[in-house]
């Protein structure tokens, strides 16, 4: 089957879904954001990259890291960033996201950056734009989040080197989640042994460990000996009806705390794709404590936005 977000050249076309992009290019992508990494710590944070092109802000549900490092890694590459407020726009008068992105590429976009409620809506676009133009999965429903996988690949090879030795756990609300999904398909195309996911199993999907995860109900059994713990929020606006007996009895048996955090790797860094629920699934002492490597992904995730835009538009990586 052709992928959709492939040229017949292997190139990235779009980017919706790491699923099946081959370890080649997801090794290419995280050293394409090595080589960005030098350009926030410049005076001038900028690079000619992609002046001139038109980049729009398509984000359907809240955001505050995915939205802004967008922006802010689109301006370093000096593009034009036009944030639509889908609060204001004519959506809210009735009209369908396939005439607002035909507005909008009558306007000369280049590429469109797409966060929605839906899973498959980035797809949707993608199947219907111009040629020349590129789509950017910011966060579909519960099915995938390619750029923060991304970054949270990028985050642990910075910390951990090699990804061919390390035991991963993801802990949470595996089910709601577009972040494990896009976690666990580059932790497992990078070659990573052992990820496991800890939950209780209304958390779960159905046939998880068809992924290639190991299964854990207990937490400190879960993140035994692992070098990375990545917590994941309880997605509540995602939940139909009662999963948990309440937010302190998860935060008894799955809250990532010091003495939990002790089972692990004395060296194991804590993750969070953010935002954060301090005391629900995270310990503040942990959040903030010296293994959390939770405030530089955030900053990672500029580079990693520059190299996936830059690549896109054909003006980095190769
Ligand atoms: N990790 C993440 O997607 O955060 P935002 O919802 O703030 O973009």
């Amino acid at each position: 089957m052709v992928d959709p977000q492939l040229t017949p050249q292997g190139k990235l076309r779009h980017l919706l879904t790491l699923d099946g992009l081959p370890a080649a290019t997801l090794r290419q992508i995280l050293d394409t954001a090595e080589s960005f990494m030098d350009v926030g710590e410049r005076d001038v944070k900028k690079v000619p990259l992609l002046r001139g092109k038109s980049i729009f802000n398509l984000f359907f549900e809240p955001s505050t890291r995915t939205r802004t490092t967008f922006e802010i890694a689109a301006k370093r590459m000096s593009a034009d960033v036009v944030n639509l407020n889908i609060a204001t726009s004519s959506q809210t008068k009735g009209e369908t996201i396939l005439d607002t992105v035909a507005n909008l590429t009558a306007m000369h976009a280049d590429m469109f950056i797409v966060r929605h409620g839906q899973s498959g809506a980035a797809h949707f676009i993608a199947r219907h734009v111009a040629p020349h133009i590129s789509v950017i999965n910011a966060g579909d429903g519960r099915h995938a989040h390619p750029t923060q996988g991304l970054l949270d690949m990028f985050t642990i090879r910075r910390y951990k080197g090699a990804f061919q030795h390390l035991r991963v756990a993801i802990v949470g609300d595996v089910l709601h989640s577009r972040v494990a999904r896009s976690q666990i398909s580059a932790l497992t195309t990078l070659g990573v042994p052992e990820v496991r996911v800890v939950a209780p199993k209304t958390l779960l999907p159905p046939g998880v460990e068809q992924l290639g995860v190991q299964i854990h109900y207990d937490m400190s059994e879960g993140i035994r000996d692992c070098d990375v713990i990545i917590m994941l929020r309880l997605q509540n606006e995602r939940m139909k009806g009662a999963r948990l007996p309440s937010a302190q009895e998860y935060f008894k048996q799955y809250g990532l705390t010091a003495a939990k955090l002790a089972h692990a790797k004395p060296d194991a860094i804590v993750m969070h794709p953010g935002p954060m629920n301090r005391g629900v699934e995270i310990d503040s002492e942990v959040a903030d404590g010296p293994q959390s490597v939770i405030l530089p992904q955030v900053t990672y995730g500029i580079a990693v936005r520059m190299a996936v835009m830059a690549m896109l538009a054909g003006g980095g990586g190769d």
